[in-house]
């Protein structure tokens, strides 16, 4: 890049303005046009000659794309907490620095999870379609029965910022709280929060909910796996807010399909979106809504101005406000 010009650089969809405008102003920018992500090709041509890419978790970032876009690229930013989608260790090895947006994201998506939690256990949807299809004929002393999540266990696997907010809002439900995480919590946070450490197979025998928070990675990919499903008790749900494939989906319908576990909420599927066929979406008792944990209009705003400022910073070669790979900058 000459003296005084701006940066190329690369939006990967259109994004909130909070964030758009920031880019705009300061950048020679493309942003992808479409409601669908850039397919492989036309991200690959994208993003070639640019100084900075701002992505989606849609959008994969591997060896290849870091090499069609060339040696000048300063800064990958993922509008998402979560970056599976980039093959970190390959910008490091490049020097070059990724961000994303932690902490902003964390209420919103804990307040997905409590719907879906609630929805499931209270059966809403199969109540509004069946509203909505003229059944409603009269108020019924057996009809659709749902379980109590007042009282109930709750079990939160990934104890992170937005586990912890899931369990900060089952104290107002006097649920009894377990996690199950890599590393315990700090003795105050776990008094704070109410919540009892157990180990995975043990929370997932004795939870009512079981809801997901980690992150996704080679250690948990399947996590809830056949196995995992058969440990949970047969009146339990399974809520799903982080990453599809942390559940073995197959796995997961044969569980459903055979009453191993009463119902399944899910925010995340694998693949997304879910095809039309998947025989998941022919079950009743598995709610799907199409990975909205952090849509709201607040939040998203938010996660695009602090996309932006990583993706500014990493062009005037400041360290990214929130980097995932902070040690791209011990390199000397
Ligand atoms: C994330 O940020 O990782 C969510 O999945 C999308 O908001």
């Amino acid at each position: 890049m000459g003296a005084g010009e701006r940066p190329r650089v690369f939006v990967a969809r259109e994004i909130p303005a909070a964030g758009l405008r920031p880019v705009l102003d300061a950048c020679d920018a493309s942003v992808w046009e479409g409601d669908a992500p850039p397919p492989r090709h036309e991200l690959l041509r994208a993003v070639a000659g640019c100084d900075g890419i701002l992505t989606l978790l849609t959008d994969r970032v591997d060896d290849a794309l870091l090499d069609t876009a060339g040696s000048q690229l300063r800064v990958v930013s993922n509008m998402a907490v979560g970056y599976d989608n980039i093959d970190v260790a390959a910008c490091t090895r490049r020097g070059i620095p990724v961000g994303n947006t932690p902490g902003v994201l964390t209420e919103t998506t804990a307040d997905l999870a409590w719907a879906l939690i609630l929805a499931a256990a209270r059966r809403l949807p199969e109540g509004e379609r069946f509203v909505h299809s003229g059944g409603w004929r009269t108020w019924s002393p057996m009809h659709q029965l749902g379980l109590d999540v007042h009282g109930a266990t709750l079990g939160i696997v990934g104890f992170g910022r937005i586990g912890q907010a899931v369990a900060r809002r089952a104290l107002g439900f006097g649920m009894r709280v377990l996690y199950a995480s890599r590393s315990r919590a700090q003795p105050a946070v776990e008094a704070d929060l109410k919540a009892t450490w157990l180990p995975l197979e043990a929370l997932l025998a004795e939870a009512d909910f079981v809801t997901l928070h980690v992150d996704l990675n080679p250690s948990t990919r399947h996590l809830i796996d056949a196995a995992a499903l058969a440990r949970m008790k047969p009146s339990a749900i399974l809520v799903n807010t982080t990453r599809g494939p942390v559940v073995d989906g197959h796995a997961l319908h044969e569980a459903l399909r055979d009453g191993v576990i009463r119902a399944a909420a899910l925010d995340v599927t694998d693949p997304e979106p879910i095809p039309p066929d998947d025989p998941l979406l022919t079950l009743e008792h598995c709610l799907i809504v199409p990975h909205i944990g952090s849509a709201t209009e607040a939040t998203r705003g938010r996660m695009a101005a602090m996309a932006a400022a990583n993706l500014l910073a990493g062009l005037r070669g400041e360290r990214l406000p929130t980097p995932v790979n902070p040690e791209v900058y011990d390199r000397v």
